[in-house]
């Protein structure tokens, strides 16, 4: 009796700690230099279609970056947000938060191509695609560079549900904006440095309406008459507002707004009360120093791109960022 206890016991070790070992050589973590000799050639051709993109366009530059934020906190860094709705799932692109908002998937389209002409053949993740031209797009507007960490692999599917419960709204208050984070394993940092890609792009009437008309308390009353005009109290749900005065210039505007109760979204202005919590130090100290807001903004991408990825054997190398290779 004991001695088989004591073996099923040795049995169950023994089977850990493969499970463990097989885990363990099978993650891999995210490499800066992962293309290096796999296709040396793969970042300059990523950086050339941005640029020529956010050229033709530079609110493309806003929307690429917001790409990646919303594939990263949607289980993790791993494309799945790229993925066409199929008959065995319901994708992202139609979650509520995604729904005639998220753009790029073009721009993506054609980086991949790019990507897989310049490697002679598939050799660049979606996801790391999304991740480089993120980078390459805030470089564009005049952001700070960054080493991306790379090697992620392409999920085999998608979840609407989890994009509509995992991605924070316009509408949260401090505390849930702090605690969705905390769900990512994101700091209260986290979210004011990461929240300063506000600094660019721009956001619809629809989700900024209540500010105008339900939040004037907070909300700077000339900006409000300016903006009550695009932005009635019924129609123009897509008319568009700048998140900052200078929404193609990625500098430190975004505080500045907040600090003058100009903040576009609620969400925003959640961030500077005007008093002396935590988050109204930091939109302070960002307004102050927009070289501290590049450099801190720069390594929590690093964080937020490392947010579960698949690595290893894990996932896939999508050939067509749309869809799975096969079913
Ligand atoms: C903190 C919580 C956040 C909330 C509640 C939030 C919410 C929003 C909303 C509602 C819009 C406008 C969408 C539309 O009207 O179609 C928007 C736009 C945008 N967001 Fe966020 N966001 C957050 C964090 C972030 C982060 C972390 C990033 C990137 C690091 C980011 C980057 C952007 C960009 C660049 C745009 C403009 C996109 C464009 O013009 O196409 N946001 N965000
Ligand atoms: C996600 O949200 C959208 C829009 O609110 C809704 O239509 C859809 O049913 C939701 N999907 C899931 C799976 O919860
Ligand atoms: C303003 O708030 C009231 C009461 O909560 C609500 O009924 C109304 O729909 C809100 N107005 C807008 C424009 O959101």
């Amino acid at each position: 009796m004991a001695s088989r206890s004591s073996f099923s016991v040795a049995c169950a070790v023994a089977v850990m700690a493969f499970a463990i070992l097989a885990t363990a050589s099978n993650a891999q973590p995210l490499d800066p230099h992962f293309y290096d000799k796999l296709c040396p050639a793969a970042l300059p051709a990523i950086r050339k279609v941005v640029e020529e993109a956010v050229a033709v366009e530079p609110r493309m530059g806003a929307s690429l970056l917001r790409l990646h934020f919303h594939d990263c906190f949607v289980n993790g860094c791993d494309g799945s947000i790229l993925l066409d709705d199929t008959p065995f799932f319901t994708g992202e692109k139609k979650a509520a938060p995604n729904v005639n908002s998220v753009r790029g998937f073009d721009v993506i389209d054609r980086i991949k191509d790019a990507v897989n002409a310049a490697c002679r053949g598939n050799v660049v993740s979606c996801a790391d695609v999304v991740a480089v031209a993120a980078r390459d797009s805030v470089v564009a507007l005049g952001g700070p560079s960054y080493d991306v960490h790379l090697g992620r692999r392409d999920a085999r599917g998608a979840s609407q549900a989890a994009a509509n419960n995992s991605i924070p709204a316009p509408t949260f208050d401090l505390d849930r904006l702090v605690s969705n984070f905390a769900s990512h394993g994101l700091t209260v940092q986290d979210l004011v440095v990461l929240s300063g890609g506000h600094t660019l792009g721009f956001s619809r009437c629809t989700n900024f309406r209540e500010r105008l008309y339900n939040e004037t308390a907070t909300l700077d009353a000339s900006l409000a008459a300016q903006l009550r005009g695009p932005c009635p109290l019924a129609g123009g749900d897509d008319n568009l507002a700048p998140l900052d005065p200078t929404p193609a210039r990625f500098d430190g505007g975004y505080y500045g707004s907040l600090l003058r109760s100009r903040g576009l979204l609620h969400s925003d202005q959640q961030l500077f009360a005007g008093g002396l919590g935590p988050t109204d130090a930091l939109v302070r100290f960002y307004g102050a120093d927009p070289e501290a807001f590049g450099r801190d903004f720069a390594e929590a991408m690093v964080r937020m791109g490392g947010l579960s990825p698949l690595t290893g054997s894990s996932g896939e190398i999508r050939a067509n960022c749309r869809k799975v290779n096969y079913y």
